[in-house]
């Protein structure tokens, strides 16, 4: 299986291209890549093939990725010939794409090859197509089917924020610490300490959110008094209305593509 990325030395199209490579999902010399800058040679020490236009890449690859930004992709002309194409452009939505097509939404974890990459279907996907965006996609870390465009709008407001809301959340802890008089070198160590430190013990741990919230609530603690508080507060209405607000930024942004 030959693979062209379109936008191939972008973050996501060398961190696509790279990890296809050296998790051996393709050989070096089945990577074709398009750039606008010219062709530095090696990729990541790997030889790859160049590709000197949209139509020499299609012509090479089994499979194109087009990895260039939204405003970018009216300009390509891409004429795909039939052949399997991953889109990994954010807001443009599959009518605007060949029928061929899959819409993927990786996010800039690619780098570490822990995204997590939602993908949906346009209606000339085969099975086979299937499996073979699957093995792309998982490269870079895991992937799931989704069954229509405004679970991907979902999908962009939520995964596809990245460490956005984390941020939010860092931004309270410390304003709040500082306000108590807290240094602020210490004030960010205990909001990494707070946010980073339950990354690990969450992981793998979604199923059983409602669980780890009662266990919480239940030991009646200083953080059950805190929960609480932030419950009567609305805590949970708010996120849900912000992720609604991205969920409907995203899909104005798809029709308007
Ligand atoms: N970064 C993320 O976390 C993320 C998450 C989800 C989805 N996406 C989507 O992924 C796509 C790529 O994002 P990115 O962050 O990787 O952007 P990026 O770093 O700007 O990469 C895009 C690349 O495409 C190249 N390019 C543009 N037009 C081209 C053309 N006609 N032929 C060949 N190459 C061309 C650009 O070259 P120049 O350097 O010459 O401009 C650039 O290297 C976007 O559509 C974005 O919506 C990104």
């Amino acid at each position: 299986m030959n693979v062209g990325i379109i936008g191939g030395l972008g973050w996501i199209g060398r961190s696509l291209g790279r990890a296809l490579i050296e998790t051996g999902r393709i050989a070096a010399g089945d990577l074709v890549i398009l750039t606008r800058a010219g062709q530095p040679g090696e990729f990541y020490g790997h030889k790859v093939a160049w590709a000197n236009s949209v139509a020499d890449l299609v012509a090479q690859a089994d499979v194109i990725v087009v990895s260039v930004r939204p405003q970018d992709w009216p300009a390509l002309d891409l004429q795909a010939q039939g052949k399997l194409v991953i889109s990994v452009m954010a807001g443009v939505p599959l009518r605007a794409l060949p029928p061929r097509t899959v819409r993927a939404l990786p996010n800039a974890a690619a780098e570490l090859r822990q995204s997590y990459t939602p993908w949906l279907a346009g209606p000339g996907v085969t099975a086979e197509d299937r499996t073979t965006v699957a093995q792309i996609l998982t490269a870079i870390g895991t992937c799931d089917a989704v069954d229509s465009e405004h679970q991907i709008d979902l999908m962009t407001a939520t995964a596809g924020a990245g460490p956005a809301y984390s941020a939010l959340l860092a931004r309270a802890i410390i304003g709040f610490l500082q306000a108590e008089g807290v240094r602020p070198e210490v004030a960010q160590r205990s909001a990494e300490a707070m946010i980073c430190g339950a990354a690990p013990l969450m992981a793998g741990k979604m199923a059983e959110v409602e669980d780890l919230v009662q266990v919480f609530l239940d030991y009646k603690g200083t953080t059950a008094a805190g929960l609480t508080r932030a419950m009567e507060l609305g805590f949970e209405q708010a996120v849900k209305a912000a992720l609604a607000a991205a969920t409907d930024k995203a899909r104005a942004m798809s029709a308007s593509a």
